[in-house]
């Protein structure tokens, strides 16, 4: 075994035991093993920086993070560029702010100054200091990381030569395509993120993200005592038949929980789903920010196939390996009506017992204004910060991060062995490793195999 030695002799691979399915849990709190992941997960993969509605003209920028290294995320002449946050001459950061306009990143130490792109603008006295004499002019930019937009979601990779995005999302993009490519107009923002440091260790909420439902019904539980779930059903409270659809797991570690929608459909139209077309059920209950007379777009931009699942067990949780969740859900009124929140995140680390939780709000940018304002309350109630929801979720990494640390509790593992493998549920439209019925570990065990896999790649 060639695998890189950690100080106690021991290797990655003897963190996880992929027989047994478990994790050790120190895996979540360890210094060693979060400096190889900066390297071999933030250095590798692709990660999600943004929307490009946040930064909608030339100059525009925000300050993000791509694991510990600051980016500058700009645009420039109509593209975005994603530029390493160090200056060249000695290494101090660039950009401070958090988000701003300039068409010249100028550096405060010494001055050397950089277009939106990177490039090498100039330098004070620059005749007597760097280009022309030391080192062409050219060769003194910003590192530049490889961006692709999808959806208008910004992503990029320091891995400049590795897998396309295409690639890396796999079977899984037929079914982000329903969620972020689906609307004529697209996503927008609806402001900048929250943004809020967790005490715990990024993998905590990462592999929760990876399509966890089951924790929905004993950490959640309130959802369907108190909430409007419990009058979605009708009386009972029971949250249990929400949990039931097909689950998408991915071999990168890529995770969707696409739901069943039939006992909304049955609630607003008094009838049998099976009785009504696809396009009925959209027009009764169309994706979150969308209207009944979006149907047309969606004909549009999906595949009858990805109509299918729309109308009967959309996509609505889950997570992009490593560290983004995304909630696109149907929320129950009230009044009786539904209301759709959409939300990404991601758990950017920071350090082995902290994550920074960064929290985007979107609507389409058709979204009518209306509709708009619900939305963005009722993601505000459940969702981030103030959300009902995510205060349970951010109370119980932390505690996992600790025990992790505990001289017993380290050695604990974390287990992963309710794996049901059951196929596709009959009839079922979509491509990928989907597995019908209640939530189980199919789609987290993926996640850590991936982990385990980039851990101990060369
Ligand atoms: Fe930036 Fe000197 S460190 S100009
Ligand atoms: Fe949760």
């Amino acid at each position: 075994n060639t695998e890189r030695k950690l100080a106690d002799g021991s290797t990655i691979s003897d963190l996880i035991d992929l027989e047994r399915r478990e994790v050790q849990l120190r895996t979540l709190a360890d210094r060693e093993i979060y400096e190889i992941e900066q390297d071999k997960i933030f250095g590798k993969t692709w990660l999600l920086l943004g929307h490009e509605s946040e930064i909608p003209d030339d100059g525009n920028f925000i300050q993000r993070f791509m694991g510990d290294d600051s980016v500058i995320v700009a645009r420039h002449k109509g593209e975005v560029f994603v530029s390493l946050n160090v200056c060249p001459h000695r290494g101090m950061k660039i950009t401070t702010q958090d988000a701003g306009s300039t068409s010249i990143h100028k550096c405060i130490y010494h001055g050397w100054a950089f277009r939106s792109n990177g490039e090498f603008l100039g330098s004070p006295v620059a005749d007597q200091c760097m280009h022309g004499k030391i080192r062409g002019k050219d060769e003194l930019g910003l590192q530049q990381a490889r961006v692709t937009l999808y959806g208008g979601l910004i992503f990029a990779t320091w891995n400049i030569d590795g897998p396309s995005f295409e690639d890396f999302l796999g079977d899984a993009k037929w079914y982000y395509d329903m969620l972020f490519c689906r609307s004529d107009g697209g996503m927008v923002v609806a402001g900048p993120p929250q943004r809020f440091v967790v005490r715990a260790n990024w993998k905590a909420a990462g592999e929760q993200s990876a399509a966890d439902g089951f924790h929905t019904l004993m950490l959640h539980r309130w959802l369907g005592e108190v909430g409007n779930y419990k009058k979605d059903d009708g009386e009972s409270g029971d949250l249990t038949p929400e949990m039931f659809g097909a689950e998408v797991s991915s071999p990168h570690g890529h995770a969707l929980r696409c739901i069943d929608l039939n006992r909304k459909i049955r609630r607003l139209t008094g009838k049998d789903p099976e009785e009504l077309s696809v396009e009925e059920k959209l027009r009764v209950l169309p994706p979150p920010g969308m209207t009944a007379d979006a149907f047309t777009q969606l004909k549009k931009n999906l595949s009858p196939e990805q109509l299918e699942a729309m109308a009967w067990m959309p996509p609505q949780v889950g997570g992009m390996f490593p560290n983004v969740l995304f909630g696109f859900v149907y929320i129950p009124q009230a009044d009786g009506s539904v209301v759709g929140s959409m939300t990404l995140h991601a758990y950017v680390p920071k350090g082995p017992d902290k994550l920074e939780f960064i929290n985007w709000i979107f609507v389409e940018k058709d979204t009518p204004p209306e509709l708009r304002e619900k939305m963005v309350m009722q993601t505000i109630q459940l969702f981030g910060t103030s959300g009902m929801v995510e205060q349970d979720d951010s109370d119980t990494w932390p505690h996992m991060t600790l025990t992790a640390k505990g001289p017993q509790g380290r050695h604990s593992t974390m287990k992963y062995q309710a794996i049901y493998e059951t196929g596709k549920p009959e009839g079922w439209p979509g491509p990928g490793i989907v597995n019908e019925g209640f939530t189980k570990d199919d789609t987290q065990w993926h996640w850590w195999k991936y982990w385990h896999a980039l851990m101990t790649a060369e």
